[in-house]
Formats: C-alpha cells, sequence, structure tokens
C-alpha cells in the first residue's frame, strides 16, 4: 500500500542519532521546559523571523494561549474558517469566544479576505487565518481590514511551517503565530508539541506564565494559568529536524511538481494553486474533482492511500451544531468538502511510488470524462 505518510522511513534513516539524543536528553536530569526547549524555541523563532518563541504542548495549545494571552474570552467572536482541522475551532472554544465562520477561495482553499469586513460585529476581536495545506492565506488585505477595525490577528500555522509571503515567513504577520509538530506535520517531532511565536515581550511573557499554571517563579500564580509545556525530548528532537527542514520540505515540493505536471489537464482535476509571491510547503498535496468518490475507491484498488482533508466542514459538525450553522451557509466550503482529495505525499514518498499514483489517477480518467 502507499502511504499517505510514514514516519519510520524517517526514523529508520536518522536512528542512532534518534537514539543519541535521547539518551543525552535522558541523563541530563532535566525533562521539562529545560535549555533544550530554550533552544528550539530561539531557533524556531529565529527561523520564522520572529523575536520570541513560546514552546506549549501542541498547536490546539498555541492558539488557545495566544487568544487568551490576547485577553480574547466569553462575549468575543473570532472569526475564522470552516474548512479546517477541528482543533482550531477547539481552540477558539476553549478560550470561550465564539468562532463565526467565513467563506474560502475556490481555488486556494484559503480564507476569503473580502469575506472578513461584513462578519465583522461590535463583538469582533480577532482574526484567525488557517494557513491549510501549506499556504499562506492572503495576509495583506487581511491584515489592512484588522488593523482597519482593530482586530487582533492569530495564524494558524500547523501546516504551514517556514511557507513564504511576500518573503516573510508564516506566523510573523499577526500578533501571535500557532505552530504544531505534531510527528506528520512539516516539522514534526516524535509526539506532541507546538508553540506560540510573536514578536511582543509582553506576550511572551504572558504566554510562559500561561503554559505553567500561571506562575512566573514556583508555587506562586501570578493568574490563573494552565499546564502546557514542551517536553526536554522533543525539543531536543526538534532541534535536529529543523535542520532539515529546508530539504524536507524541497522532497514535498519536487512530489508536488511531479504530480502538477503529471495531472494538469487530465479529466477535471484541478491541481493545486500556488499564488504569486507564495511558497507552498505541501503538507498536503490536494486536489479537486467531481468524480472524487470514485476516484479514490479507483485509487484504493491499486494500492493507494488517498485522505480527505476535511470530509465535513466543521460548521456542520454535530459537536458543533450549537452554533446553529445551517447547510448551505457558506457555500464555496460546503462544495469544496466533496471534491476534494489529498493524494500520498511525505518526503519519503519514493518516486516511483508517486509516478504510480499519477499514472493511476490518469488511468482512471481514461474512463470518465468530465
Ligand atoms: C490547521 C490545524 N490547526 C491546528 C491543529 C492542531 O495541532 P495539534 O495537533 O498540535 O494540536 C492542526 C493539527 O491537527 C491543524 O491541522
Amino acid at each position: 500500500m502507499i502511504k499517505n505518510w510514514n514516519y519510520l522511513d524517517d526514523y529508520q534513516h536518522d536512528r542512532r542519532l534518534i537514539l543519541e539524543i535521547v539518551d543525552r536528553v535522558f541523563s541530563s536530569g532535566r525533562l521539562i521546559l529545560g535549555p533544550e526547549v530554550a533552544a528550539f524555541e530561539a531557533k524556531f523563532a529565529a527561523y520564522c523571523g520572529v523575536a520570541h518563541g513560546v514552546g506549549v504542548n501542541s498547536c490546539t495549545d498555541a492558539l488557545f494561549l495566544a487568544l487568551k494571552a490576547l485577553g480574547i474570552g466569553p462575549g468575543d467572536e473570532v472569526i475564522t474558517t470552516a474548512n479546517t482541522a477541528v482543533p482550531t475551532v477547539a481552540a477558539v472554544r476553549a478560550a470561550g469566544a465564539l468562532p463565526v465562520f467565513v467563506d474560502v477561495e475556490e481555488d486556494t482553499f484559503l480564507i476569503d479576505p473580502s469575506q472578513i469586513e461584513p462578519a465583522i460585529t461590535a463583538r469582533t476581536k480577532c482574526v484567525l487565518p488557517v494557513h491549510l495545506f501549506g499556504q499562506v492565506a492572503d495576509m495583506e488585505p487581511l491584515l489592512r481590514t484588522a488593523a482597519r477595525h482593530g482586530l487582533k490577528v492569530v495564524e494558524d500555522c500547523a501546516q504551514a511551517a517556514g511557507a513564504l509571503y511576500g518573503g516573510k515567513k508564516a506566523g510573523s504577520f499577526g500578533d501571535i503565530g500557532a505552530f504544531s509538530f505534531y510527528p506528520t506535520k512539516v516539522l514534526g517531532g516524535y509526539g506532541d508539541g507546538g508553540m506560540a511565536i510573536t514578536n511582543s515581550d509582553a506576550w511572551r511573557d504572558k504566554l510562559r506564565r500561561l503554559r505553567f499554571y500561571g506562575m512566573k517563579t514556583d508555587y506562586y500564580a501570578e493568574e490563573e494559568g494552565y499546564n502546557s509545556r514542551l517536553d526536554e525530548i522533543q525539543a531536543a528532537l526538534l532541534l535536529h529536524k529543523i535542520e532539515s527542514l529546508d530539504a524536507s520540505v524541497r522532497k514535498r515540493q519536487d512530489i508536488a511538481r511531479h504530480y502538477t505536471e503529471e495531472l494538469t489537464g487530465v479529466g477535471d482535476i484541478a491541481v493545486p494553486v500556488v499564488r504569486n509571491g507564495r511558497t507552498h510547503q505541501f503538507y498536503t498535496y490536494t486536489i479537486r474533482t467531481k468524480h472524487r468518490d470514485d476516484l479514490m475507491r479507483f485509487l484504493r484498488d491499486h494500492e493507494i492511500e488517498c485522505r480527505i482533508n476535511y470530509p465535513t466542514p466543521v460548521h456542520l459538525m454535530r459537536g458543533y451544531g450549537f452554533l446553529n450553522y445551517k447547510a448551505g451557509r457558506l457555500p464555496v466550503t460546503e462544495r469544496l468538502a466533496g471534491e476534494i482529495l489529498s493524494l500520498p505525499l511525505y518526503p519519503g514518498l519514493a518516486p516511483e511510488d508517486a509516478g504510480k499514483v499519477a499514472r493511476c489517477a490518469k488511468l482512471f480518467f481514461a474512463d470518465h470524462s468530465s
């Protein structure tokens, strides 16, 4: 079976070094929030072109704590999109705020900046763009709208570490950027992990307190806080992995280029659109076709595993029924959910396997006119 992702490739390749790192950290006598975390925070923040990083337990927590740090909570509205991973919305709810969903651009799947202004109310406090699949949303108009209305901006960069927009990195545009180091991610660890990045000293300090029971020094809470710490072991492994991040993204981009060359003009496939002035990290390679379900079945029959990111937009999930969104409210988002398909893509995917995926997709469309 050609998989969508396989971390064991990475582990086998790097096993000796990984075990050395594990041994070094285990022998150091420090397991949580120590020198490895501090070094990785500094390294990742510099990589993103911002002043500070605060390591936390996950991107969900980075988003939640970012909103808390910015003073967003009950009674406040946060404008975001519904074609995202559930955690984007879970984080808004954890902060006690109300997610307000707007529609996305038909070709990039990213928040449509022109939809933001009409959604602003007296309660709106924040815009939360999701840099879905590895491409940064259209930040220039978004930031202009946010500035005009005095709104905070928190970027969900879970899928887009290192992605460029106008030469600047994902997460460096808004007030706070949130990242995931979940194993499948572009920069993935060997367990859960996340980071909030910011240029503000004040928000860095606040985020540090919030992740550690509201404490600056042991056993004294300055404010109400939480437990969302990053392990030394994950930080040490991520410090190692960040060295090859750009090279591993280039491998993703090479596979994506191959898919795009092979699949452009095949049947009714729409290949991913990368806007001028941006790079795409290809966390996923997500195509669109009206024959999605049949194509997926056909590929599965040929031992090729695909994914749908995501089959149900969050506003139509039972768990978020209380938000009272009806089908039809976000027409582009809802249409996309029935037509998108992510083909296998990860840095270790063998070229012959990528070749087989493209060949099989073509074979399918030889029998299905668009
Ligand atoms: C767009 C998006 N936001 C947030 C998250 C949450 O990341 P984590 O699993 O690190 O909490 C994910 C990962 O699933 C994601 O894809």
